[in-house]
């Protein structure tokens, strides 16, 4: 049953945000009613109005309201290819850069990482591609607190680490139960931390490569160009942007990034 559209989105849009200190006005429209008629239809509920009330009620819906509208679907080495990119291209450059400048440093963002499968996937094609001693430094962020807390535990079922080769789940996870959890890693430092890409500027500076992968989608233009040129600020000379499969660059910041292979969808700061 399709739900009632009535006058009261916008302060439905209002409250959410207000009680959850999320900012939403970044989201594209289209896609904040589509994630909210969803969680409407599931509590039978008809129309805004009616969730209205049922928020006002019960406050503990809020936190509901903003898992529906993050949607947190994610894999290891999503899509595959770019990974590849990542590993084939994109490291042995960097790793050429810095011998050159004498560091044996490397940071990457994983912005918007859900789970964690993006981050450890980041770690997992570092360590097969750089030195033993070389750092490797990822910060890992998201909205989303419980994805967060699910990230930093770094334990996934066997149906999740589909997309790795047997002898990368060897080598990087340990069996914990009926699952597997990601083995301490000499070297490589991940961090996980809560962060609105909508509100809060750059977490650092100086990154090598950001991934920044479905989630500009939910983001209406004005978001995207923000939140790219904070990826501009964040990123070392040269640094790159790898985005998701399915998205693009809006035309304003175009000058800002140089496309490497659009096919993957990896960018060079310019
Ligand atoms: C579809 S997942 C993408 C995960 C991963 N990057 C990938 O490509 O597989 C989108 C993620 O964006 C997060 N997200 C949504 N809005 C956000 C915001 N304003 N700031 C930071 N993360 C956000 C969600 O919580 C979710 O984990």
């Amino acid at each position: 049953m399709a739900i009632n559209v009535d006058d009261s989105f916008p302060f439905l849009v209002r409250k959410i945000s207000k009680a959850s200190g999320i900012v939403l006005n970044g989201y594209r429209d289209s896609y904040l009613r589509r994630r909210i008629d969803l969680r409407i239809k599931t509590l039978g509920l008809e129309n805004y109005t009616m969730y209205l009330r049922f928020l006002e009620n019960n406050p503990e819906e809020v936190e509901e309201a903003i898992n529906a509208i993050t949607v947190n679907v994610t894999e290891f080495m999503r899509d595959k290819t770019p990974f590849l990119f990542f590993r084939e291209q994109i490291l042995p450059e960097i790793m050429d850069k810095k011998k050159k400048a004498q560091s044996n440093m490397v940071r990457f963002w994983s912005a918007a990482c859900s789970n964690g499968e993006e981050p450890y996937s980041i770690g997992i094609c570092s360590k097969e591609v750089l030195p033993e001693d070389w750092s490797i430094s990822i910060y890992a962020t998201d909205i989303d607190i419980n994805c967060l807390n699910k990230a930093s535990k770094g334990v996934y079922s066997q149906e999740q680490l589909n997309n790795l080769d047997l002898a990368h789940i060897q080598k990087y996870f340990e069996p914990a139960g009926e699952a597997f959890k990601i083995k301490n890693i000499p070297k490589l430092l991940l961090r996980f931390k809560r962060h609105d890409l909508t509100s809060e500027p750059p977490i650092s500076k100086f990154f090598d490569t950001v991934f920044c992968r479905n989630v500009m989608i939910y983001f209406n233009e004005k978001q995207k160009v923000k939140m790219l040129k904070d990826f501009y600020n964040s990123l070392s000379e040269g640094g790159y942007l790898i985005i998701g499969k399915s998205e693009t660059l809006p035309p304003e910041i175009r000058e800002l990034f140089i496309p490497v292979s659009i096919k993957e969808k990896v960018f060079k700061k310019a």
